[in-house]
């Protein structure tokens, strides 16, 4: 059982710092300046002592411990969100305006979770969304996720911007994961990454359209400036430095791109790739009546509602608020998913019931990655679970398919 210490964490900071640099050709004052700035970041944890994952009493207690964790930059990267995070926000506390209406004298002994999604056989409607940059917050980074899914049979959607390939992803989680997908504005740089996907044995591609060039993260930025670490030394800023450190992105000849999510991809864009993906296409971002139903006419297998964890666009507009009009658009032809907030089981709960096939978490199973690596991830999709069973057996809804509008009111 692992154990956590302010102590233990000040120790993985000091390793991080030194792990986080190129060693060999710097001087060893740069190294003990390293270290140095590591002893004199406070921990900011101050039980105790915490005890293992495992043990912990919902996902949102595993946020602190990553922040204690992690350089003040790299956590910042998770918790940031667009402008003034409002939105981040807002996606988590819109669920308190939902009420369960829960019936009795229904027979609960067995909840069942499991569910169907395209046919396949899912043990419980939570799935892993896309990250990107994982070993930011844990040196098994995307490997360890992958473990944690296959542990828990739960799917796993990578990031093309992930800091591991998706051969190695697969491998590690033992069957088939969602590849993300974002664009450059080079087509057969899109190509490429769909065929390597599918060849690798992906079982869907999901376009991310929510993300486009240029967002505001204030948050972020800030982190940077009192992050102590010479970030320079990991982070390239320019695209071809990025993109080259990317193994879904790497040894493709990226010369003619010069963005991801470019700003001209359109509906054209979107009808020229379900030409060329064999398998299921999904659009991830919409979060309006309109654009579902232009997503189904487009011939998309499944849409996710999602604003990107609130991290693009400060719409204030939380996206299990969005969850309705879609459902209502897309009238059962394809399944919608949805993420952003979703923190506790009645959550998950809410979204089924408001019409959700599958429901997304991004920041708490990383929360989880980063304070104890895999048996984290493992300990968040076992809490939210354990609470999703829960509210079930309360509610008198003893299958995922028995969840229906009438167990939710909006109030
Ligand atoms: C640090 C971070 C990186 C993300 N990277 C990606 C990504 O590469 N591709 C993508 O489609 N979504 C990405 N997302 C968005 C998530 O897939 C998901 O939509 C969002 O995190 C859900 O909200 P939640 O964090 O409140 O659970 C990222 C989110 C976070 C927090």
């Amino acid at each position: 059982m692992k154990t956590f210490r302010p102590e233990r964490t000040q120790r993985r900071r000091i390793l991080r710092a030194f792990a986080a640099l190129p060693i060999a050709g710097l001087p060893l004052t740069t190294l003990l300046g390293a270290l140095a700035r590591a002893h004199a970041e406070p921990a900011a944890v101050s039980d105790a002592a915490l005890t293992a994952a495992a043990q912990i009493l919902n996902v949102m207690d595993f946020e602190p411990l990553a922040k204690a964790t992690l350089p003040p930059a790299h956590f910042a990267y998770l918790a940031t969100g667009a402008d003034d995070d409002q939105t981040v926000r807002l996606n988590h506390e819109a669920f308190s305006h939902y009420q369960i209406r829960s019936r009795r004298l229904i027979d609960v002994s067995h909840a069942d979770l499991s569910t169907q999604v395209f046919g396949q056989p899912w043990t419980c409607p939570i799935y892993l969304s896309a990250v990107g940059s994982m070993r930011a917050f844990h040196p098994d980074g995307e490997l360890a996720v992958a473990r944690a899914a296959g542990a828990k049979s739960a799917l796993m959607m990578l990031s093309t911007v992930a800091t591991t390939s998706i051969e190695d992803a697969i491998a590690a989680r033992g069957t088939p994961v969602w590849q993300q997908l974002y664009t450059t504005d080079d087509w057969s740089i899109t190509q490429a990454i769909v065929r390597r996907a599918e060849r690798a044995g992906s079982s869907a591609i999901v376009l991310t359209v929510d993300n486009l060039t240029g967002r505001n993260n204030e948050t972020l930025e800030r982190a940077k400036r009192v992050d102590t670490r010479d970030c320079a030394q990991c982070h390239v800023s320019d695209f071809a430095g990025y993109t080259r450190r990317k193994p879904m992105l790497a040894g493709l000849d990226l010369s003619h791109a010069t963005e991801l999510s470019p700003l001209n991809m359109s509906w054209d864009f979107f009808a020229r790739l379900r030409g060329v993906v064999s398998g299921k296409l999904i659009i991830k971002g919409i979060v309006t009546a309109e654009d579902a139903a232009l997503a189904v006419r487009h011939g998309a297998d499944g849409i996710v509602v999602s604003n990107h964890g609130g991290r693009d666009e400060e719409t204030l507009r939380p996206s299990i608020d969005c969850l309705p009009e879609v459902v209502a658009a897309v009238k059962r032809r394809v399944p919608v998913f949805v993420d952003g907030g979703i923190r506790r089981g009645t959550d998950v709960f809410k979204a089924l019931a408001l019409g959700a096939t599958g429901v997304g978490i991004g920041r708490p199973y990383v929360w989880g990655l980063a304070a104890f690596g895999q048996s984290g991830v493992e300990a968040v999709i076992d809490l939210l679970t354990r609470e999703l069973r829960q509210i079930m057996r309360q509610a008198g809804t003893p299958t995922i398919a028995a969840i229906t509008p009438e167990h939710v009111i909006h109030g």
